[in-house]
């Protein structure tokens, strides 16, 4: 019975004589984590009168030896004066202001004060206090500033990888047709669209001799700067076939570029990368194209009598088996006849109800330009197609290639 009413002294006193609150709510500031001072704003220098053990616990000063002075010692050479006068202004003017400042413990050690300052009014409403409490934010700040650091890496990452695309991109363009061979007998016009920086289409018009033309158009599986580091290849590999001084007429047939191709760019696990391709000779004498298709979508024949046709040939795409088994296409031309060599983009383009464009559509709009110009017919379809994918953007890299038999 002694015990218990010495842990449980009567209500209203104890042998301190502080009422039981008072002393409640002293226990309540000692063990708050936060640091919590009293400064009496009426003495000189605005000393603090109280601090509880939280202050002493965060700052490493006894309480004893804080009392009587202003709680300015905190600060070193590393507090940012703005801040500092800040809190001077907000003091002088009687408003409650938040900060982060930078104090020093007893023993030197930084860390990250957020001090909330709140001024405490006399029953006249002239201040006479201030209250003070301060939180140690180190941790918060030096996450803060580790992930303000690391965005800024990133950013640098970022932009050094964008220019890094750019640079590729305008080399990957520099492989484009510079000047579209044209001639009396034959006109050519092509548009090209990479969905990203980079892309895994290309084409390109090789003039052969007067009267014979090289075109392609490649798209490669997949794009971005996978696709493109092939594709860019692939427009080196055209190159070398047409300029290679131990070439002749045979070797840029249509089959064979085709089978050579195959077999040196067989898809492996490691590169499980394919392309498809149309490739054929133009030759205005004759007036045959002569192709390959290796699963590119069908061409597209706007005839001059205002008929289309759709030219589906089957074929695998390169590199993705062994034996494709593939064969050269005759396509017998009249003047004013306009052929549509494309990828897959084109007609895969997507509205917003993931409709595809559609190969129909591309020829009804080839017919429906057949009078204009070949430049403007190709903008035009290009126009549509980019207007039909408008609301999602375009999902895959769009390229045209037209010609137009003249004579
Ligand atoms: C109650 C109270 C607590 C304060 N606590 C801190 C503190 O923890 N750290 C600090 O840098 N400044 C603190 N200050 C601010 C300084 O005491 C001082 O007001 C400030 O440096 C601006 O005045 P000065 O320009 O005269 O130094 C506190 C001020 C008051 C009134």
């Amino acid at each position: 019975m002694e015990d218990q009413r010495q842990e449980d002294p009567p209500a209203g006193g104890n042998d301190s004589g502080k009422p039981d609150l008072l002393l409640l709510k002293e226990r309540a500031l000692n063990v708050a984590a936060e640091g919590i001072t009293i400064a009496d704003m009426r003495l000189p220098d605005q000393p603090l009168i109280y601090a509880n053990e939280g202050f002493e616990r965060l700052t490493g000063y006894p309480i004893d030896y804080v009392l009587g002075k202003n709680c300015r010692f905190l600060q070193g050479e590393d507090a940012d004066p703005a801040t500092v006068k800040k809190i001077r202004d907000a003091l002088k003017s009687g408003n409650e202001c938040t900060v982060e400042i930078l104090n020093r413990t007893k023993n030197g050690k930084l860390f990250w004060n957020r001090l909330s300052l709140t001024p405490i009014r006399d029953p006249s409403g002239a201040i006479t206090h201030y209250i003070g409490v301060q939180s140690d934010i180190t941790a918060t700040k030096r996450a803060e500033e580790a992930t303000q650091e690391a965005n800024r890496q990133l950013e640098i990452a970022n932009r050094r990888m964008k220019r890094n695309l750019e640079a590729a991109a305008r080399i990957q363009k520099s492989l484009l047709p510079v000047k579209t061979p044209q001639s009396e007998d034959v006109r050519f016009s092509w548009l090209f669209q990479p969905c990203d920086e980079l892309a895994g289409d290309t084409l390109n018009v090789i003039p052969l001799d007067e009267k014979r033309f090289a075109v392609y158009t490649v798209d490669v599986s997949g794009h971005g700067v996978r696709a493109a580091l092939l594709s860019v290849t692939l427009s080196h590999w055209f190159s070398q076939l047409f300029q290679g001084p131990e070439r002749t007429a045979a070797s840029f047939a249509p089959a064979e570029v085709a089978e050579e191709l195959n077999r040196g760019f067989q898809m492996n696990t490691e590169n499980a990368q394919y392309f498809t391709m149309c490739y054929g000779i133009m030759d205005v004498e004759s007036r045959e194209f002569r192709y390959v298709k290796a699963g590119s979508p069908p061409l597209i024949v706007a005839r001059h009598n205002g008929t289309t046709e759709v030219v589906a040939v089957d074929g695998y795409p390169v590199g993705l088996v062994e034996q494709p088994g593939y064969e050269e296409q005759l396509l017998k031309l009249t003047p004013g006849d306009r052929v549509f060599l494309y990828t897959d983009g084109v007609v895969e383009a997507e509205d917003e109800k993931e409709s595809n464009y559609g190969t129909d559509r591309l020829a009804a709009e080839a017919l429906c330009h057949r009078e204009q110009a070949l430049d403007d017919c190709v903008n035009a379809i290009m126009q549509s197609v980019r207007s039909w994918a408008s609301p999602r953007g375009l999902l895959d890299d769009v390229s045209i290639l037209a010609f137009e038999l003249r004579r």
